[in-house]
């Protein structure tokens, strides 16, 4: 088993660089699938999710180079349909597959998505929109199979009930190698979808309104062969995670390769907490108060609003804030499995009955304790109340946090963190 032992009470300090974006390139190397050149990804996380999508793409023909942070895709001579069921049952990303197979082979097949347990998780919203273009989707056994009509894949005008990221991605990409202009309405606008439109152009799709509400794509049935690379912008959740640590241990840190305006919707909450901020181009700066103040009501909502993943951090930072604060995660009915575990080291919050709301009533110091992660954020959030605790925390499970960062236990130990990763 793979756990962090961490001793609390080190003040973090110094300057720390951020990796490129997760919840970036884990799309980005779906729709890689439909360059019939090589593919060089810059700024690429090696995080067990790039891992795992990498097996996706070796197991659908692509070859694959990663050194450092640079990945090559070279193209698959025969590019299969069947993508290996291991891989889609670890992550529920490798549903994007399910967009970029239709667009390149005609069809794919795939199990039902596993991933973090946050709730639900349907996939609804990314199986209507394809079969709008003209996608034959059936489940059998817990499988997906899918197919396009004899029509192929048609532009449609799609109205999304949710601005659902993953569904905003999958359609984004089938449509570009749809005939004739694609409309998605009440689409995601979170930067990570920017991105993915930024990677798709520079293959020669042609797409409008990337990061507004309506997204705009006149699709063509032409394949993608050019030689391309792209640098995957930065993580914002890592970012905000290395913020909060510093916020809880009365640090002094600076970030590098950050977008500032990225992490605003939630460093106006650090401001408020008490926190004095400074951004730059490409960094922020935080100082920590003594001691943080509580933040009032807090509501996580899509972008530009308070984002899900960074919910479980604050609750955990608001657990030592001076006085109550209120979280309300309304993204994903299953997003509390941090709770039970930061009562173990002292926390004391109370869920309302749906479940969905925080009551925190901040206290002075968190105690060390024997903890678990159930997905990543939780890990994450548990890694943060370790560091601010009295005493020796382990985090078990720490494969969750793997998942979405490089090495947390080297980052922190570079800003004076008392941090290893051990297997037992
Ligand atoms: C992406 O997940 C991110 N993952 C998540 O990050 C992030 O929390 C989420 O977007 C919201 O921002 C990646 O990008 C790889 P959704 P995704 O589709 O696409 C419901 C992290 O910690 N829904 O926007 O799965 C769904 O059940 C991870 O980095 C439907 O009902 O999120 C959920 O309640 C966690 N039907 C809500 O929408 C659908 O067809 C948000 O889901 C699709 C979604």
């Amino acid at each position: 088993m793979r756990q962090y032992r961490i001793r609390g009470g080190k003040r973090l300090s110094g300057e720390l660089s951020i990796g490129g974006a997760k919840n970036s390139v884990l799309p980005i190397l779906a729709a890689a699938c439909l360059n019939e050149s090589e593919t060089i990804i810059h700024n690429c996380p090696r995080i067990s999710d790039t891992l795992e999508t990498i097996k996706i793409l070796e197991g659908i023909g692509f070859r694959t180079e990663f050194l450092e942070n640079t990945l090559k895709i070279y193209p698959a001579k025969d590019l299969s349909h069947e993508i290996p069921d291991e891989c889609v049952k670890k992550m529920r990303s490798s549903i994007l597959f399910m967009g970029a197979l239709l667009a390149q082979t005609g069809k794919v097949n795939l199990a039902l998505p596993g991933g973090c347990n946050l709730g639900e998780r349907a996939i609804n919203l990314h199986i209507r929109g394809l079969e709008a273009m003209g996608a034959k989707i059936c489940e059998e056994e817990k499988k997906l199979f899918c197919k396009i009509g004899e029509n192929g894949l048609n532009g449609a005008k799609i109205k999304l009930d949710f601005p659902s990221v993953g569904a905003t991605e999958n359609l984004l990409i089938a449509a570009v190698k749809a005939k004739g202009e694609t409309v998605i309405e009440n689409a995601a606008r979170e930067p990570e979808i920017s991105d993915l439109a930024l990677f798709l152009k520079k293959l020669g799709a042609e797409i409008r309104g990337a990061g507004t509400g309506t997204i705009i794509i006149n699709g063509t049935n032409k394949n993608f062969r050019k030689k391309i690379a792209h640098e995957i912008i930065p993580d914002r959740i890592v970012a905000g995670t290395y913020l909060v640590a510093a916020a809880m241990t009365t640090g002094d840190i600076k970030l590098t390769n950050v977008r500032p305006f990225e992490l605003a919707p939630f460093t106006m909450y650090l401001s408020e907490m008490g926190c004095n901020l400074r951004a730059e181009e490409n960094s922020v700066t935080l100082h920590a108060p003594k001691r943080l103040k509580a933040a009032g009501r807090i509501i996580t909502k899509v972008h530009p609003g308070f984002l899900t993943d960074m919910q479980a951090q604050f609750v955990a930072a608001l657990s030592i804030a001076d006085k109550r604060s209120e979280i309300t995660e309304t993204i994903f009915e299953g997003r509390n499995s941090h709770v039970p575990e930061l009562r173990k080291m002292g926390a004391n919050i109370h869920l309302t009955a749906d479940k969905q709301t925080f009551e925190i009533d901040g206290v002075e110091r968190l105690r060390g304790a024997n903890v678990a992660a159930h997905d990543l954020r939780c890990g994450a959030a548990l890694v943060l109340a370790a560091l601010s605790a009295d005493g020796e925390t382990i985090v078990q499970n720490s494969e969750f946090v793997e998942r979405g960062y490089e090495s947390i236990e080297k980052d922190l130990t570079s800003l004076g963190g008392d941090i290893k990763l051990e297997i037992v």
